[in-house]
């Protein structure tokens, strides 16, 4: 078939790769690496570095005084259909239910569609602080009249950036009141394409700083990249039925109307208060987290952006509504510098190999579906937190984690873990009790 014919090939079509794998989490890891690598066509030497992970020799190349590397569980989040594509999503993580979570959150609103998502163009900012400037409402004027020369310097045509359509587009003037008096910054807008692009930017800002002192007579103080990515934002909606959500409580006495009321009362409290706020996002940056260390970003640059833009906007980063008919709908907006090319994304080859994976083409469409993860594990962590509570969902992991922890092997830890839960008592020492029956029934 041609690749022509495959592209128009209808959503459902059994030739279209479908993120909503049976029975996933009941495989073993081996099944599910094969059925990741069906699904994403990954080599043998793909499926290798996401079982090695990093060599000390590639460590030692990426920062200083290597003496060993770390690991992270790395978990595939299913179901996620956004923008009518499949997605298979990549999350290291320590934490457990967060992969889980995701998971059930995308699989609950996919009968819905999935996600709609939109991403600004690849923008970061360059900020040159500008002192002893003479007159401050000139500054916008006198960098207008260098414009060309500023363009000129900031984009060599034989840069890789530049060939790629992207450099230095736009410059903004800010002034910024003080009690010191008026400081002046000036913004470069720098398209990254694909690049996460603090690089790039911190680049062309040293460069065109001397220029920007001499047009303006002002002295350039710092000169660096802004991680409040306020024009790189990505947005995502999904829209969970209300029968999705009765669906999603089978046994439970609770009405579809009454959940809506408590996950949106649960989202208020976010709203209302600071305090629950920081914890609100911190549930989104569990998922956008994941996602970034899997794929070798600097996740420290998208968490400072997204606390930051959540104080500037005011508010969570998600929002949700009731709809007339029933069901609630979610959305999520918020900076993602992030990047597909460039930086940990080439060296590391398991970050390599989980962009690979996700199979994102470009630096929007990968903030796109991390938007949604986002929220995702957000609706999710709502949902548990607004009536069952998320320690239920934490507990058999946690048991498990427990009973591994006390010495059980292979089927042992099922064995234990399942029974300290029943008895309402999750800790080493029980399960080392257990542990000593269950291996004397065993033997007898
Ligand atoms: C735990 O890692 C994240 C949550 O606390 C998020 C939230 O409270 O919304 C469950």
């Amino acid at each position: 078939m041609t690749r022509r014919l495959m592209e128009r090939l209808p959503i459902g079509h059994p030739k279209k790769r479908r993120s909503d794998i049976s029975g996933f989490h009941k495989l073993d890891p081996s099944d599910r690496l094969e059925a990741v690598r069906k699904f994403s066509g990954l080599s043998v030497v793909d499926t290798e570095a996401l079982l090695n992970g990093l060599s000390i020799t590639t460590a030692e190349h990426m920062i200083e005084n290597v003496v060993g590397v770390i690991s992270l569980p790395l978990g595939i989040a299913t179901n996620f259909l956004v923008d009518g594509k499949d997605y298979l999503v990549p999350m290291a993580i320590e934490e457990s239910s967060v992969v889980a979570a995701a998971s059930n959150a995308a699989k609950m609103c996919r009968p819905t569609g999935g996600f709609a998502t939109r991403a600004d163009p690849p923008m970061m900012i360059g900020q040159i602080q500008l002192s002893n400037v003479s007159d401050p409402h000139d500054v916008k004027a006198r960098i207008d009249a260098g414009l060309k020369e500023i363009m000129d310097v900031a984009n060599i045509p034989s840069s890789t950036l530049v060939k790629m359509g992207g450099g230095l587009k736009e410059i903004d003037v800010r002034r910024v009141e003080r009690v010191a008096g008026p400081m002046i910054v000036v913004h470069l807008l720098v398209d990254v394409r694909d690049a996460m692009g603090a690089n790039a930017v911190n680049t062309i800002s040293e460069r065109v700083a001397p220029i920007i002192e001499r047009l303006t007579g002002g002295s350039a103080g710092l000169k660096i990249v802004s991680n409040l990515a306020t024009s790189r934002l990505a947005r995502a909606s999904a829209v969970w039925s209300r029968q999705a959500l009765v669906e999603s409580f089978k046994g439970v006495e609770i009405s579809g109307e009454e959940i809506e009321d408590r996950i949106i009362s649960a989202w208020r409290f976010a709203v209302d208060d600071i305090y629950r706020c920081a914890t609100h996002n911190k549930g989104i940056m569990n998922g956008v987290d994941a996602v970034l260390i899997a794929c070798g970003n600097d996740w420290r640059a998208v968490e400072a952006g997204a606390h930051t833009y959540s104080r500037v906007i005011g508010s969570p980063l998600t929002r949700y509504e009731k709809l007339p008919g029933g069901g609630i709908r979610g959305h999520i907006e918020l900076p993602l510098s992030v990047g597909t090319i460039g930086g940990a994304t080439k060296i590391n080859p398991g970050a390599h190999t989980c962009l690979k994976v996700l199979g994102t083409q470009s630096s929007t469409e990968f903030a796109r579906v991390i938007a949604a993860v986002g929220l995702a594990n957000n609706f999710a962590a709502l949902r548990a937190l607004a009536t069952e509570g998320i320690q239920r969902g934490h507990m058999k992991l946690h048991a498990t984690n427990i009973a591994v922890e006390a010495g059980c092997h292979g089927k042992e830890i099922e064995v234990v873990a399942e029974q300290m839960i029943s008895e309402k008592n999750v800790n080493v020492s029980r399960a080392k009790e257990i542990l000593v029956r269950v291996r004397e029934q065993l033997l007898t």
